[in-house]
């Protein structure tokens, strides 16, 4: 159980952006009757319950007026083991890497092209998280969710969840299913997967001829730090748009006119498009407007430089959603939930 509750507390320690607003009541669950008794005082006290992880994929823009529920249940376990394919099952609030670390350090493969995902176990099924050719599906056994319509609990296999690129159910039906557990199919004798070049380039440059999962993981938190902010030292929130999908005409229309368009058709026909090809062509990379800004190495981050405010980011957000619309005819999604 275990709840620490605080009124007006200010959530700048657990979002990413380090955007500094408040929260009515804020609570922490240890455990399931943790997460039971913070439903019901939100029930009592009449306020809407917004449940989080590690805050990386939240775009605060004002106070919030809820109770806001970290996720903070630890425990990792392996459910089965046949000598080869393990069943692991980690509690909500475990963070990301240091269960991707954890499951190495056991020489289980699987979750190493997940490394350095910042965030917890609970919220990486919401999006489906994935890099480097990999998404949380390719190793997904299975989640328990607490239904928080009837209160009770409920089993989702794959096909349940519904994953697809930075999407599943639980995203669509935001609000309804808070994920208490996920369960992992790791592999003691591993499939590497080193499609994404860079990842390959890395382990040739550095001599590793036939890589372990611990070499891929060793070698894509090297790719990582190079390009992505660490959110400690500069508030981001990882990718902030989506990489669009648009039709094959458009496509080839923009090829047309850019010859070095990044661009990955899909096996549906649609293309997807590279957002941070994008909008470094549209000369945003590294632009700054007061504390908000686009990372200088990586267009597709936003990041914060200090006091930047969620509004702030978002109306950064807009611009160069609007531009992107007005140079290319495609339409950004934002990545993170806008709150
Ligand atoms: N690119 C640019 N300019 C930029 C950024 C990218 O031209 O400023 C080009 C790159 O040169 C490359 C292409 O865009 O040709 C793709 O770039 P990159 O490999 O860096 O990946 P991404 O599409 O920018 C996606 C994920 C990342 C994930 C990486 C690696 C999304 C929205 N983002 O980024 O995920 O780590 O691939 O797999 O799908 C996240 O979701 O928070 C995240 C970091």
């Amino acid at each position: 159980m275990s709840r620490v509750l605080h009124e007006n507390l200010s959530l700048k320690p657990y979002n990413t952006f380090g955007v500094d607003v408040k929260a009515r009541l804020f609570a922490e669950a240890r455990d399931d009757a943790g997460v039971r008794e913070a439903i019901d005082l939100a029930a009592q006290r009449g306020l809407p319950l917004l449940v989080i992880g590690g805050g990386s994929n939240l775009l605060l823009t004002r106070d919030v007026e809820a109770l806001v529920l970290r996720m903070a249940s630890r425990g990792i376990r392996i459910l089965a083991d046949d000598g080869v394919t393990v069943l692991l099952e980690a509690e909500a609030g475990e963070p990301w890497h240091p269960l991707v670390l954890w499951s190495l350090e056991q020489g289980l493969g699987g979750l190493e092209n997940l490394s350095l995902i910042p965030g917890t176990v609970g919220a990486a099924p919401m999006q489906n998280i994935g890099a480097y050719g990999v998404e949380l599906k390719d190793v997904f056994a299975g989640l328990t969710a607490l239904d928080r319509q009837t209160g009770e609990l409920r089993e989702f296999d794959l096909d349940e969840c519904q994953f697809a690129y930075r999407d599943s159910l639980f995203k669509r039906e935001a609000g309804r299913w808070l994920i208490l557990r996920v369960r992992f199919k790791l592999s003691r004798s591993p499939l590497l997967h080193l499609d994404y070049g860079p990842v390959r380039q890395r382990l040739q440059d550095e001599g590793i001829g036939s890589p372990s999962p611990s070499d891929v993981s060793r070698a894509i938190c090297a790719i990582r730090s190079e390009k992505l902010p660490d959110p400690a030292l500069l508030g981001n929130a990882g990718s902030f748009f989506k990489n669009p999908l648009v039709d094959a005409e458009l496509a080839q229309r923009l090829r047309g006119e850019y010859p070095d368009l990044v661009a990955y058709p899909q096996a549906d026909g649609q293309v997807k498009l590279a957002a941070g090809w994008l909008i470094e062509r549209a000369g945003w990379k590294g632009f700054r407007d007061g504390d908000a800004g686009v990372h200088r190495l990586q267009a597709l981050v936003l990041v914060n430089y200090g006091a930047a405010t969620g509004h702030q980011l978002h109306g950064l957000a807009q611009r160069i959603q609007a531009d992107i619309v007005a140079k290319f005819g495609v339409a950004l999604e934002m990545e993170p939930n806008l709150i």
